[in-house]
């Protein structure tokens, strides 16, 4: 993990040994002891470079990036990791812990996109990673069943009762992209409704209005997907119920599935509108079609039971089927589909729908996400109520600075996911996020990140608050926004109207 320099390995050894104690006898630091000097030694928060006072290298990552491209196309695996929407150069990871990403040039930064949702518990959270090391010693793979299977779904089942049977696969597309096929297998139907700006992963059938990169490349769909595989997806208005009722009218008994983000995130956060889960729930029971609950990435953090169990009350039944994905893997890649047992059981060995994985159930993804979401579970509702309480000082903290200068922003914010949308139009539905003024966003990102704040890299995409993430990171994000909004102010596009 981080660098122990010698003089703090020799600062904690004597305070463990006495004054008598050299370095030299100093017997091994555990694990822990490392841990608590390497929190001395970067508390309080010190950013490698001061507010608005220098500018920072960030000369490696430049390097590390040429490197890169000769390699990978646009040095990325995937692609908004390549800073296109805002410009600049991506920093380089080098390291990272609790609320804080360290990069290749040693810069830190206070971490707002929490590798895209997953670390719900802040970097290197030391159980998640305890485990992970248990697991590799018994060697990472043997494409056999393993006890640790049953042990993650027993703990995904306690939070998430509406999947009374589940696959584990290795990322969210393949939950998303397998629960569709197992849809239309079971219905023995064609069509599928899903809704512009949510994005259900890189399957064909679904790329279709996908927001999240789709809409920051501005590309339709993608090249590459035959128009026959995406003629059978219907792409509605979130937050738009006679849509989907017109569409039932059209295509009476050929929609296999309605799919949705319950909480949009990769539009930027949009939330549900009173009454509107309900109503896809009426209507597709009404036309025996699948209702899909794609929580790949609000599972486990809107609540232990995602938005299952945060809207409970206003679902009127569970969906038939649930995707999961990032927190539920710790941090490895893991995506789970499940839902009620008589669909389940349509997929093969028992079923007619094929669907299979060399790495499906993987023990080590296994194992952190045990550890995951045992720690998610005894943190309980003190877990969540902090991490609200948390997210609602940022979010609304930045809300009133961009309001004291005079700056259009709507900000929405469920649980903690929220967006700073640039607009002053209030935010409901794909069309709205669009009124977005994108180059706004990227200015206020570049200057956030120059200060020491790692922002999503695309107005169309949520920020993350973790559980290590505290009253010090509130304080520091507060500080480089006032800053980075000066940076927006000072724009003529950026301004009020
Ligand atoms: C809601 C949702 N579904 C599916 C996916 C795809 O997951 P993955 O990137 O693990 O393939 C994502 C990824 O961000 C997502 O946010």
């Amino acid at each position: 993990m981080w660098g122990l320099n010698d003089d703090a390995a020799f600062k904690l050894t004597s305070r463990i040994c006495g004054p008598s104690c050299d370095g030299q006898s100093a017997r091994r630091l555990t694990e822990d002891e490392r841990r608590q000097v390497v929190r001395e030694q970067r508390s309080p928060y010190r950013p490698a470079f001061i507010l608005g006072s220098m500018a920072i290298s960030r000369e490696r990552s430049a390097q590390l990036q040429t490197r890169a491209e000769r390699f990978l196309p646009g040095g990325v695996d995937s692609p908004v990791r390549a800073f296109r929407a805002v410009g600049g150069h991506p920093p380089f990871v080098d390291q990272a812990e609790g609320a804080y990403l360290q990069d290749a040039d040693g810069n830190r930064y206070v971490d707002l996109f929490g590798s895209w949702g997953p670390m719900l518990l802040g970097h290197a959270y030391p159980p998640v990673v305890q485990a992970i090391r248990e697991a590799a010693g018994k060697s990472p793979s043997f494409g056999a069943s393993t006890a640790a299977e049953a042990d993650l779904a027993e703990l995904v089942q306690r939070c998430y009762p509406s999947m009374e049977k589940m696959r584990f696969v290795s990322s969210g597309t393949e939950a998303c992209m397998s629960a569709i096929r197992l849809a239309r297998g079971f219905t023995g139907r064609p069509f599928v409704i899903k809704f512009e700006g949510c994005y259900h992963g890189h399957a064909d059938a679904l790329l279709v209005k996908a927001g999240s990169g789709v809409a920051t490349f501005g590309i339709p769909g993608s090249a590459g997907v035959p128009e026959q595989t995406a003629m059978h997806t219907l792409a509605l208005r979130y937050n738009d119920l006679p849509a989907v009722e017109a569409a039932f009218a059209l295509h009476p008994e050929q929609i296999a599935a309605v799919i949705l983000e319950p909480v949009v995130g990769n539009a930027g956060v949009i939330p549900p509108q009173p009454g509107y889960l309900a109503g896809l729930r009426r209507l597709t029971r009404r036309h025996g079609t699948l209702l899909i609950f794609d929580e790949v990435m609000v599972g486990f953090r809107l609540a232990a039971g995602g938005a299952q169990e945060r809207f409970a009350g206003e679902l009127d039944g569970p969906p038939d089927l649930t995707t999961l994905g990032k927190i539920v893997g710790g941090g490895l890649p893991v995506g789970v589909l499940g839902g009620r047992a008589e669909v389940m059981d349509y997929l093969a060995p028992l079923g007619p729908v094929y669907q299979a994985g060399t790495l499906s159930g993987n023990p080590l993804a296994m194992a952190a996400g045990v550890a995951m979401l045992t720690a998610l579970l005894a943190g309980g509702g003190e877990l969540y109520r902090r991490l609200e309480k948390t997210t609602a000082a940022i979010q609304e903290g930045v809300a009133l600075l961009a309001a004291e200068k005079g700056i259009a922003l709507t900000s929405n914010r469920v649980g903690s996911m929220f967006t700073w949308f640039f607009t002053p139009r209030p935010v409901q539905d794909f069309a709205s996020a669009s009124s977005s003024d994108a180059a706004a966003f990227a200015r206020f990102h570049r200057a956030m990140l120059e200060h020491g704040v790692w922002l999503p890299p695309s107005q169309y995409e949520a920020a993350f608050v973790s559980a290590a993430h505290g009253d010090q990171e509130v304080e520091l994000i507060l500080q480089a926004a006032r800053a980075a909004l000066q940076a927006v102010a000072g724009s003529p596009t950026g301004t009020t109207p």
